[in-house]
């Protein structure tokens, strides 16, 4: 009979996104007249910028013409855009990287599990506490961890604390550690990390011949000066870590899929007989191996994110969404709910009312004003008490949404 991975029976019962569906369509079939507001996943909900609908739709049209169509492309992605994404993302904040070192491919969720294929088995993982699911999931589901405690957390894995008692910062690892996640602007807390402390971490890297896994995916969020978009704004970053960045949530990408990976040719890691490894190298092979590239026409539409029009589109999508974290935040603030985040990132951190978990507080939330937000504690045991809800909704949605959260909790 086939062997299945093992390795997957110790994962919790369910990814949290899907069992927060589960319940909420448990409630909605017994209450069938309930208005439903989701403010949990972050799913955008606003249309794709004009720039990138027409640049897609030409694509098209070259696709129907003997002489413009294109089957296979380069799996790493088009040179129009990984130019266009150097040149916008990196080389106008000073960071030195070239286009070969950027791999568009279909998610940074998808790449930030895959990158795990080629890094060994014996490898320290460190994460933040709460953390995107998916870091600590594919880390169990790879084998490098044993099995969780009962708050959830998997033995083997180094737990990072970033909570308000050290301000959503998390101190350096105090045990050796091989590979680190890093998520700024944070999903779930919606905090950022500053340039200075930033590069404690990229210093902890290199002095330590660690990588960082630096997942930027909301860094079209950020408002105040001083918080890197990239952590190659930080110097020696090159050496020491990978960056994941993505098009979903700036301009709208999450059912369109592009999104793009930096590994820079620097970057270093070693094999088990002790010689240095390239691991840019490795990335190309795997990515090519099991990935045969994003679609000419979604790539089109990518590459029109950096024209100016495109530019000033996704500006207004950004503060579209960040202008409904704020209204989120004051209509919590009004009826004396602690928030965090919402300030550089979509994402708005409360504390939970009265002492509630995450969890009591999410079946409230449901039952008395028929919001959906996600439990702290879904992102990880130092996520209890808190509670994430999405600014990613109409502004119609939000309002009402404001007004039912001061109603309940005021
Ligand atoms: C979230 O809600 O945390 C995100 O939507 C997850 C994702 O981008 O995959």
């Amino acid at each position: 009979m086939a062997l299945v991975n093992d390795h997957f029976l110790k994962l919790k019962a369910g990814y949290l996104f899907p069992e927060i569906a589960r319940r909420v369509n448990a409630f909605s079939e017994a209450n069938p007249e309930a208005n439903i507001i989701k403010l949990g996943i972050g799913d955008v909900t606003e249309p794709l910028p004009e720039a990138c609908r027409s640049a897609m739709l030409k694509a098209i049209e070259e696709m129907g013409n003997r002489e413009t169509f294109r089957g296979y492309g380069p799996e790493q992605g088009y040179d129009f855009l990984r130019n266009a994404i150097v040149a916008h993302d990196y080389r106008s904040r000073g960071c030195d990287i070239a286009a070969d070192e950027v791999f568009v491919s279909d998610g940074s969720k998808c790449d930030t599990g895959n990158i795990l294929d080629i890094f060994g088995q014996d490898n320290k993982v460190a994460i933040t506490d709460p953390v995107y699911p998916v870091y600590v999931d594919t880390n169990v589901m790879a084998g490098r961890t044993g099995e969780p405690d009962d708050q959830g957390r998997y033995a083997g894995l180094t737990y990072l604390p970033v909570t308000e008692e050290n301000n959503f910062t998390p101190a350096l690892p105090t045990e050796p550690v091989d590979l680190i996640y890093l998520c700024y602007p944070n999903n779930p807390t919606g905090t950022v990390l500053r340039k200075d402390e930033l590069k404690k971490w990229v210093d902890y890297a290199r002095e330590n011949n660690a990588i960082i896994f630096y997942d930027a995916a909301y860094e079209a969020f950020i408002t105040e000066d001083d918080i890197p978009h990239s952590i190659y704004e930080v110097e020696g970053a090159k050496d020491v870590a990978i960056e994941f960045r993505s098009f979903s949530k700036n301009a709208g990408f999450t059912g369109t899929r592009c999104a793009f990976t930096v590994v820079p040719k620097t970057l270093r890691g070693t094999t088990s007989d002790g010689s240095e490894q390239a691991i840019h190298p490795l990335w190309n092979r795997r990515h090519c191996t099991k990935f045969n590239g994003v679609s000419y026409v979604i790539q089109r539409g990518a590459e029109a994110v950096y024209s100016d029009n495109g530019q000033d589109q996704v500006q207004t999508l950004i503060s579209f969404y960040l202008e409904n974290a704020s209204l989120l935040r004051a209509g919590l603030e009004s009826v004396g709910i602690t928030v965090y985040g919402g300030v550089n990132a979509p994402y708005v951190w409360i504390k939970t009312p009265d002492g509630l978990t995450s969890w009591e507080f999410f079946d409230k939330l449901l039952s008395e004003t028929h919001l959906v937000g996600t439990p702290g504690s879904g992102f990880g045991a130092s996520g209890e008490g808190y509670f994430r809800l999405s600014a990613f909704n109409s502004r119609s949605n939000i309002d009402e949404a404001v007004e039912r959260l001061k109603k309940s909790l005021g």
